[in-house]
């Protein structure tokens, strides 16, 4: 009995500190945090975005996808403060004796851009060294990448530091999954804080990029659907091929534009997950208002990637400002 209403004070004790370290944290996160400490930051971190993604176009996507991979993991309370959201800890590689989120299910062999992550840091400590955290770094590429292929452009709050530690069953459990149904995602990004007008407009992520086979296999042979069938089919057999790769918005792929939203309505979304916002629930309106207007969609997701960029992030003196982005300083 006694033992019991402890457990339960430490817990909610445990959550009280969260949601403070949590509030207190993002109420410290500004646009000018590196104006005097690193001038040159940002124009560092846009170059070398913009030549990534001339070189490989589809890079924009892998960048932007880093980002939401990096704030969706987020704090236990099972294990104090054992990982937060946006603070790159997505980008710290397994090692002998670590074990990050890299190899959980939605990343492995699936999250690209890490090469190009190290070396944009690279070039940002030869200007400051042990200045711009990773976490900072990966929530500006994921900005610039939007807006290099027609995202609009917005303010990047910043000052985020990065973590110690990563978590691999919160990277399997806290990302959403393709065979989500519309409540679940619905769910899924209230319990980050995000509100369902968010959601669908962070999907709208999903306008560029490309998805491996069997992540909309079962779509493809097992749901009633207007996905251009036989070409789908050649790249996505019954069996085998699961690597192989088909963009979710095939109208526009390496443009960031509301096609993809356009696609929902005809019934065309790669990802069951995606076809979900637009299957008679409460989210077809938002995505008509989208796919009619291009603007009111790039307005909507500069805001929400606001908002995702704020979720659990370290700041202050908490965590550290690593040297390179896939390892902890030693
Ligand atoms: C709503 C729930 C979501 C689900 C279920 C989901 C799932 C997926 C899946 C399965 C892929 C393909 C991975 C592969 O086959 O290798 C993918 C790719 C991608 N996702 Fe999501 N995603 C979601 C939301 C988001 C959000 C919120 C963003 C960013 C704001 C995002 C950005 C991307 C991008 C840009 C790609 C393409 C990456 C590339 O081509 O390298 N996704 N997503
Ligand atoms: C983990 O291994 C690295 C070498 O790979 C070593 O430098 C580090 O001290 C080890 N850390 C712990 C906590 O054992
Ligand atoms: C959505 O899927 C969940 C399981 O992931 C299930 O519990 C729920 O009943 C489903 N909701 C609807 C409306 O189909």
């Amino acid at each position: 009995m006694a033992a019991a209403a402890f457990f339960a004070s430490v817990v909610s004790v445990r959550a009280v500190l969260l949601l403070c370290v949590a509030a207190a944290a993002s109420a410290q996160l500004s646009a000018t945090f590196y104006d005097a400490s690193c001038p040159r930051a940002l124009a560092t971190i846009r170059s070398a975005v913009t030549a990534a993604v001339r070189r490989d176009p589809r890079m924009g996507a892998s960048l932007l996808r880093l980002f939401f991979h990096d704030c969706f993991v987020q704090a236990s309370l099972r294990f104090f403060l054992l990982s937060v959201g946006c603070d790159g800890s997505v980008l710290l590689a397994d090692t002998a004796n670590f074990t990050g989120e890299q190899g959980s299910f939605p990343n492995k062999g699936s999250l690209r851009g890490f090469d190009v992550v190290d070396s944009i840091k690279a070039q940002v400590e030869a200007v400051c060294p042990r200045t711009v955290s990773c976490a900072d770094i990966l929530a500006v590429a994921a900005r610039d990448a939007a807006v290099t292929l027609g995202g609009s452009p917005y303010t990047v709050l910043l000052g985020r530091r990065d973590s110690t530690t990563a978590s691999l069953s919160l990277a399997n459990s806290d990302l959403p999954s393709t065979t989500a149904n519309l409540s679940d995602l619905i769910t899924g990004f209230a319990r980050k804080g995000l509100s369902t007008t968010d959601m669908v407009a962070l999907s709208g992520a999903h306008t560029i990029g490309q998805a491996q086979c069997t992540n909309f296999r079962s779509r493809l042979y097992g749901e009633s659907n207007n996905l251009n069938a036989a070409a789908l089919r050649a790249t996505c057999p019954q069996s085998g091929g699961d690597g192989n790769l088909a963009p979710m918005d095939p109208a526009t792929p390496t443009a960031f534009d509301k096609a993809f939203f356009t696609g929902l309505i005809q019934q065309r979304g790669l990802l069951h997950s995606d076809q979900q916002l637009f299957s008679g629930g409460a989210t077809d309106a938002l995505v008509r208002a989208y796919a009619s207007n291009g603007g009111t969609f790039r307005t909507d997701f500069a805001a929400a990637m606001v908002r995702m960029g704020s979720i659990g992030v370290l700041t202050g003196n908490q965590g550290q400002v690593r040297v390179a982005c896939s390892r902890v300083n030693s």
